[in-house]
């Protein structure tokens, strides 16, 4: 077994990946292209890997989708079903697949231009198996935005079009067409809200029902590198409302998909069954992304996450994550425990399976910390601080001195609102990552972590004077998917 290799999130054969491009669900057949660089294990000319799956979770690769040609590199963006046949390219009845991408021209890059980016179109009609570059491409040129890329295009019911989010740099912009090859620009979002601490990035635009009631909000995701709360590279999202030219929020907070350090460029599937938004992130950091301690291949995606938009007693709309349902096929030999910690005492369960695991338990208060710990001593600590943040400290998680900020930076992410017991703590451990989802996904943290040897011990510490109940703890192997 490869060291650090994740066993059951998906990770590029070898080589080079980074974002999560063309999402797209289609005849049964959910499909992941990426950012993906077939000659290193660090990031160069851009292409657009892929790999499909029927569960979102056990992949098949497939050969490389999409390649550079003369105008640039292709970067991130996203693909659709045209289901009418308005761009013209299905044949015979069928729709075609479109995907729609950056061109990252580095020739003009390297000439100092502020024009280099620009957005191509190319389909399918043979269901995302080859790919045919459209020959009006570009099909958005610039007009001298230096960051203008990650377009993601989705049909918009209301009226009749397709709507195409981008970013430009400090801000999004809303484009429309009726065939994904002539777009209007309409509108734009951002400059004065959010956070700004770097560029936006990869964005995402959709409704969703807000859980439990008939009411509709739209929900626009961007990522930011730099910038996010633990430093790095973060999604943030915005709820609000979508008229089919702009973007528009009430929103004062900084709201975060997630908290952890390694969850970036997240989006969600196009046509996914039941209109459900399915998430993948890419789950590292362009902080340390080139240089963390794999060999042959470099980073994984997140776990598929289903969203849920929730409306909280104060009036605020907040986006739950949380593995999607087909993972817990995967989830095997469980082993079932109630505990009790006694006051300021600890309990130490060896379990072999821990490094490839999902453990979960009913918290009763936060008076609880957590360290996965190994053999060699290295241990990851998860628990709340005395400020009520819940944290995640690496610094003695393994390999860590490949960077300066892996190991000294404590994640902390800020849980105001998470009830104080009972709520759900789980963990998803794959040899070199740990995704917490507190109260089912209403605060999420990533982490990867680069333990020498596979976590086997799990302690559970009680940090207060009366005795911590431990409900429901369950503790499983989550089989390997390759
Ligand atoms: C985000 C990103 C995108 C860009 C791609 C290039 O990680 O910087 O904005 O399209 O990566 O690989």
């Amino acid at each position: 077994m490869e060291k650090h290799r994740p066993q059951f999130h998906f990770s590029p054969e070898k080589m080079w990946m980074n974002d999560p491009n063309g999402m797209v669900y289609h005849k049964g057949d959910y499909h992941l292209f990426y950012q993906y660089y077939p000659d290193s294990t660090v990031w160069g000319p851009m292409h657009w890997g892929h790999a499909i799956s029927k569960d979102l979770i056990k992949w098949e690769h497939q050969p490389i989708g999409l390649c550079p040609d003369d105008l640039g590199y292709i970067f991130s963006g996203s693909a659709v079903v045209d289901k009418d046949n308005t761009s013209g390219f299905g044949e015979e009845g069928e729709a075609p697949l479109v995907a729609i991408f950056t061109y990252h021209d580095p020739v003009g890059e390297k000439e100092g231009k502020n024009t280099f980016q620009t957005q191509g179109i190319a389909y399918s009609t043979d269901d995302g198996k080859t790919w045919v570059k459209y020959d009006g491409n570009p099909v958005i040129p610039n007009e001298g935005i230096r960051d203008f890329r990650d377009p993601k295009v989705m049909w918009h019911e209301e009226t009749g079009q397709w709507i195409m989010t981008l970013v430009a740099g400090d801000h999004a912009q809303f484009f429309s067409s009726s065939n994904l090859k002539e777009w209007k620009l309409n509108g734009t979002f951002g400059k004065d809200k959010g956070a700004h601490g770097g560029v936006w990035e990869c964005p995402d635009l959709f409704k969703m029902k807000v859980e439990g009631s008939e009411e509709e909000k739209w929900v626009l995701l961007i990522s930011i590198n730099p910038g996010a709360p633990n430093q790095g590279s973060g999604t943030q999202y915005f709820v609000g409302e979508f008229d089919g030219k702009t973007f528009t929020t009430e929103q004062k907070e900084h709201l975060w998909v997630d908290w952890g350090t390694d969850n970036y460029a997240g989006v969600t599937y196009s046509n996914a069954p039941n209109d459900d938004k399915i998430f993948i992130g890419w789950m590292s950091n362009w902080m340390y992304a080139q240089v963390t301690p794999t060999k042959t291949w470099r980073s994984a995606m997140t776990l598929p996450r289903k969203l849920n938009l929730q409306r909280d007693t104060k009036g605020h709309y907040l986006l739950y994550s949380y593995p999607v349902k087909s993972f817990s096929t995967y989830v095997e030999n469980k082993e079932e425990l109630s505990l009790e910690v006694a006051p300021n005492g600890r309990e130490i369960i060896k379990n072999k399976n821990l490094g490839q695991s999902e453990i979960s338990f009913i918290a009763t208060s936060k008076d609880f910390q957590l360290e996965l710990g190994n053999d060699k001593g290295e241990v990851v600590e998860f628990g709340f601080d005395a400020e009520g943040n819940f944290m995640i400290d690496r610094s003695k998680s393994g390999k860590v001195d490949f960077q300066e900020g892996f190991g000294t930076i404590i994640q902390k992410m800020p849980v105001v609102d998470l009830p104080k017991g009972p709520f759900e703590v789980k963990i998803v451990v794959d040899w070199s990552s740990a995704e917490v989802f507190l109260n089912k996904g209403q605060y999420v943290m990533t982490a990867q972590v680069f333990p020498n040897d596979l976590y086997n011990q799990l302690v559970i510490k009680n940090e207060s004077n009366v005795v911590l109940e431990i409900n429901n703890l369950e503790i499983s192997a989550v089989e390997r998917v390759w």
